[in-house]
């Protein structure tokens, strides 16, 4: 009997893990949708009460699941019945919204945090299918509908879905999620990380209701080798989506052409065009795109551009660009914590604006898709990141595997927005044959999805003669990359900035640089002489000194300092300067704008325009 029972609850959980590989729904942003953000009732479980029953074995794979497991939402029988817990006495968190910065009590929490949202559900018409969307959970979701499993996820910055349409009913459904954001050696990013490890449903959850047959899918984009052809594909979803016929149009070019499926439900798109407005950051024009079939409609802006190198220079649409630009944490001035909404989008990019920039690094993780949708019609261009960061796992096959769903699920998010022109694979990795080998299967993997954008990673330079003053990249990886970057901190980790004039840059590699990251660290308010260090003096010459010896650079066509906001982090707790913040921010974490913000704005402003 007892192999029996064991066995079972096996094969139920392999089962129940088919959901957690859902592929992802394209275009989510743009689907008519429910929204299922705002309050939601949370249990603390530091023990994973709810999970585990007290043998630690996990109430998951016990079939009938027990009334202890939290994800049930059980209620006592009767004035006798024993049930330790209850969704809906206990207390509420927001959604989207980290968990940190929520209660005081979770500031530093690290662990299980269950959510419950009830709702009601209008029936869906016949044939008509219900999907629950997340734009994002940090770290690990296990995730319930009306007490079934529905899969779980691992990655924090990085949308997921599932099907819900057999499980929905009309009155009180719960939806629960098990959230857990433990650091772990094995996961992406591993245990140590300089950002606060942000906790929760961290972005908006919604339902979205598609037809029997639908859309799933599509991409659209100007060939990288012709600027005068559309190439993209689109894939249906459903039982009649094979030999399906479906209409591309994008009315301002008066084009609209008839497309059928293959026996997949997929079509490839290879369209010539005309005259067209090539977006960029001076014109950063979208078109409409109307993907029709007899069933579903859906739509898009999308900005049509090519991206390459061709020996130093980075050319957008033909011509060599200069990348005007900032790194930035995904923090809201506006929350203290996770940022999440248009507005927080509104305000990080206002302020490269105010910079006189044109690109932003995104780092260190996929952001919220409200940035680059609004960088799309802002005409800032981006550099997205895969959060494989320092010390990875690289010879662990499922940490590979986790990096390379999250940068998958990136790029079949994004893959349609022309501000993206970089993906990054890394930063600040450790050089070793492994992370090599990592590095350059992660990279084949992104140039199989996407062959149009250029990829890169934050390197680190190294110093070349016996007395340091002559650096250079020795980094096997710059070998595969399109942009050679790389971080440097001359100036605050390695001397002081008067060393900037005696360090000499001797990079053999012919490819395009760009600083990924310099910077110096200042409390905002903080005064003092230039070597006074915290003082925004101190910055302020860094900045100076630091670009200085950056335009000496031959190859030099990009830079992205660290960064456009204080953020917040446990590696930082010097009292009374830090207070748990990275200050390297050229902006304070309340908004205060430093000295140095206006030598870069300077800076910006008489670089060459594009
Ligand atoms: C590194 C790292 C950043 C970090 C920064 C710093 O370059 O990439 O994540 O915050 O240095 O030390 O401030």
């Amino acid at each position: 009997m007892k192999s029996f029972r064991f066995v079972l609850p096996v094969i139920l959980f392999c089962l129940t893990e088919l959901h957690a590989q859902e592929s992802l729904l394209g275009n989510a942003y743009m689907r008519a949708s429910t929204s299922l953000d705002g309050e939601w009732k949370i249990i603390i479980d530091p023990y994973e009460n709810g999970y585990y029953d007290y043998r630690h074995e996990a109430f998951d794979t016990q079939q009938p699941a027990s009334k202890n497991a939290y994800f049930t939402n059980s209620k006592p029988k009767n004035k006798s019945d024993l049930v330790e817990y209850d969704f809906d006495a206990s207390e509420s968190l927001q959604v989207p919204g980290d968990w940190n910065t929520q209660m005081d009590k979770l500031l530093y929490y690290e662990g299980t945090v269950w959510y419950k949202k009830s709702f009601d559900y209008h029936k869906p018409q016949a044939g008509k299918r219900v999907f629950v969307y997340f734009g994002a959970v940090n770290y690990r979701a296990d995730v319930y509908l009306n007490g079934q499993k529905l899969g779980t996820h691992i990655g924090g910055f990085t949308p997921f879905n599932y099907e819900i349409t057999d499980l929905l009913k009309e009155k009180g459904n719960f939806l629960i999620l098990k959230v857990d954001n433990t650091r772990k050696k094995e996961a992406v990013p591993t245990l140590n990380t300089d950002w606060w490890n942000y906790g929760g449903i961290t972005r908006s959850v919604e339902l979205i209701e598609t037809s029997g047959t639908f859309i799933r899918d599509f991409s659209l984009q100007l060939n990288p080798e012709n600027q005068q052809e559309l190439i993209g594909s689109v894939t249906l979803d459903g039982p009649d989506k094979s030999s399906k016929n479906l209409t591309l149009s994008v009315p301002e070019l008066k084009l609209e052409t008839s497309l059928r499926t293959d026996v997949n439900g997929k079509v490839t798109i290879k369209q010539k065009v005309s005259r067209l407005d090539y977006w960029s950051p001076q014109n950063p024009h979208l078109y409409k795109v109307i993907l029709s079939t007899a069933a579903d409609t859906l739509t898009d802006k999308v900005g049509l551009r090519t991206i390459q190198t061709r020996g130093n220079d980075i050319l957008l649409n033909g011509k060599p660009v200069f990348l005007k630009g900032i790194s930035i944490h995904e923090e809201s001035p506006l929350t203290g914590g996770r940022a999440n909404s248009k507005a927080d989008a509104e305000l990080l990019l206002g302020w490269v604006k105010e910079l006189n920039a044109n690109f932003v690094r995104l780092a260190h993780y996929p952001h919220n898709e409200h940035m680059v949708r609004l960088a799309d019609e802002m005409g800032i261009l981006v550099w997205e990141e895969n959060p494989v960061y320092w010390t990875i796992q690289w010879d662990n096959p499922e940490t590979y595997a986790n990096a390379q769903k999250q940068l998958t699920d990136l790029i079949t998010r994004d893959k349609n927005r022309a501000s993206v022109i970089i993906w990054s694979m890394a930063n600040e990795t450790p050089t070793s044959a492994p992370r090599l080998k990592f590095l350059n299967k992660l990279a084949s993997h992104a140039r199989e999805l996407d062959r149009s954008r250029l990829l890169s990673a934050a390197l680190e330079q190294s110093t070349l003669d016996e007395n340091g003053m002559v650096r250079t990249i020795n980094d096997p990886f710059a070998a595969t990359v399109d942009i050679l970057s790389f971080n440097q901190y001359i100036g605050w980790y390695d001397g002081l900035p008067a060393k900037t004039e005696e360090i000499r840059w001797q990079i053999s590699q012919q490819k395009p640089i760009l600083i990924s990251e310099f910077g110096a660290g200042a409390k905002y308010g903080y005064h003092g002489d230039r070597l006074t260090r915290w003082s925004e003096e101190y910055q302020e010459y860094l900045y100076q000194e630091t670009l200085k010896m950056l335009d000496k650079i031959k190859q030099l066509r990009g830079m992205s300092p660290w960064l456009l906001m204080d953020f917040r982090s446990p590696r930082r707790p010097l009292a009374g300067i830090q207070d748990g913040y990275n200050r390297k921010g050229l902006i304070d974490e309340k908004g205060h704008k430093k000295a140095a913000f206006y030598v870069l704005q300077k800076y910006y402003a008489q670089k060459a325009p594009d």
